[in-house]
C-alpha cells in the first residue's frame, strides 16, 4: 500500500460520503445549548463527557484533532473556545466548514494528520480533543508527545479510543457468537478479508501507558459499551501540569 495515510482518507471518505452515523453534525439546537453554557458535549461512540472536564471555555484555545464532521469543533466555538480543528478527511472538514458559515462560527479549519503538529507552536492550546480515530494511526506515541508540547501546562487532552477487547473478538457465525480469536496489536493489513480497509487495535498499554510516558497525568476514565457488544469505548482525561 502507497500511503496507509492516503488510504484512511480515501476510506473515511467513502464513508461520510455514505453518511455513516459518526459523521452526524451539531443541531442547532444543540449548538444554542452550548451558547447558552449548557455544552453537551459527545463523541460517535454516545458518551457524554462530564462539563466540568471542560471548566469555562471562554478565551480557551481548543485543538479538536481528528475531530472534524460539524459536532465537536462547532460546540467548542459555541461555548466560547477559540477553535482549531485538524483532520486528514476534506469530506469531513466539509461540515465544519458549513456549520461554520450557516452559523457565523470563526473556527480555524486545517487538513492535515495528527501524526504532525508540526505547524502549531509549542504550548499552544489549552485544551486537545481528540475523538475516536487513534486506531487509524499505526503508532499512538508520536501523537501523544505531539500533544503533550502544543498544550500549555495546566491544560488537558481529551481522547476517546477503542478497547482491544473490539479487535481480539470476531463474529462467529457457525457459534453464532463471539470468539477471542487475534492477538495484540492488531492490524487490518494482516486479515486478508480486510480489503483496503486500515485499522489498528492497540493495546491498553499503549493507550495509558503511553500518554503516561509522554507525561500526560490520568485524571478521567470513562467508558461506553455500544450495541455490538465488544464495541467497547473508553474516554480519557489527561493533563499536562
Ligand atoms: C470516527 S471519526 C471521529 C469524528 C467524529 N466527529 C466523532 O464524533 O466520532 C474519525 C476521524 O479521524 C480522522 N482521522 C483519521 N486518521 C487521521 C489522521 N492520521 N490525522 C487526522 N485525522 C485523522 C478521520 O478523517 C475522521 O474524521
Amino acid at each position: 500500500m502507497e500511503n496507509i495515510f492516503s488510504q484512511v482518507e480515501r476510506n473515511i471518505d467513502r464513508l461520510v460520503e455514505n453518511d455513516v452515523n459518526w459523521s452526524a453534525c451539531a443541531t442547532a439546537e444543540q449548538l444554542q445549548r452550548a451558547r447558552n453554557g449548557q455544552l453537551e458535549m459527545t463523541f460517535g461512540c454516545g458518551r457524554a463527557i462530564p462539563p466540568e472536564w471542560f471548566g469555562d471555555l471562554h478565551g480557551k484555545r481548543a485543538l479538536c484533532l481528528a475531530g472534524a464532521g460539524g459536532l465537536q469543533a462547532p460546540l467548542l466555538a459555541c461555548a466560547g473556545a477559540k477553535v482549531t480543528v485538524l483532520d486528514l478527511s476534506e469530506r469531513m472538514l466539509d461540515k465544519d466548514r458549513a456549520i461554520a458559515a450557516r452559523e457565523n462560527l470563526d473556527m480555524d479549519i486545517q487538513h492535515g494528520n495528527m501524526c504532525d503538529l508540526s505547524r502549531f507552536a509549542d504550548e499552544t492550546f489549552d485544551l486537545v480533543l481528540n475523538p475516536p480515530s487513534l486506531f487509524y494511526v499505526p503508532d499512538v506515541m508520536p501523537v501523544f508527545r505531539e500533544v503533550h508540547r502544543v498544550l500549555k501546562k495546566g491544560g488537558s487532552f481529551i481522547m476517546c479510543s477503542s478497547n482491544p477487547i473490539a479487535y481480539v473478538c470476531d463474529y462467529d457465525a457457525d457459534l453464532g457468537c463471539y470468539k477471542a480469536v487475534n492477538f495484540m496489536p492488531y492490524c487490518s493489513l494482516d486479515h486478508d478479508d480486510q480489503g483496503d480497509w486500515v485499522e489498528y487495535g492497540h493495546t491498553m498499554e499503549s493507550y495509558i501507558g503511553g500518554q503516561i510516558a509522554a507525561g500526560f497525568v490520568i485524571s478521567g476514565y470513562l467508558e461506553q459499551q455500544a450495541e455490538d457488544i465488544t464495541e467497547l469505548y473508553f474516554i480519557t482525561k489527561g493533563d499536562k501540569r
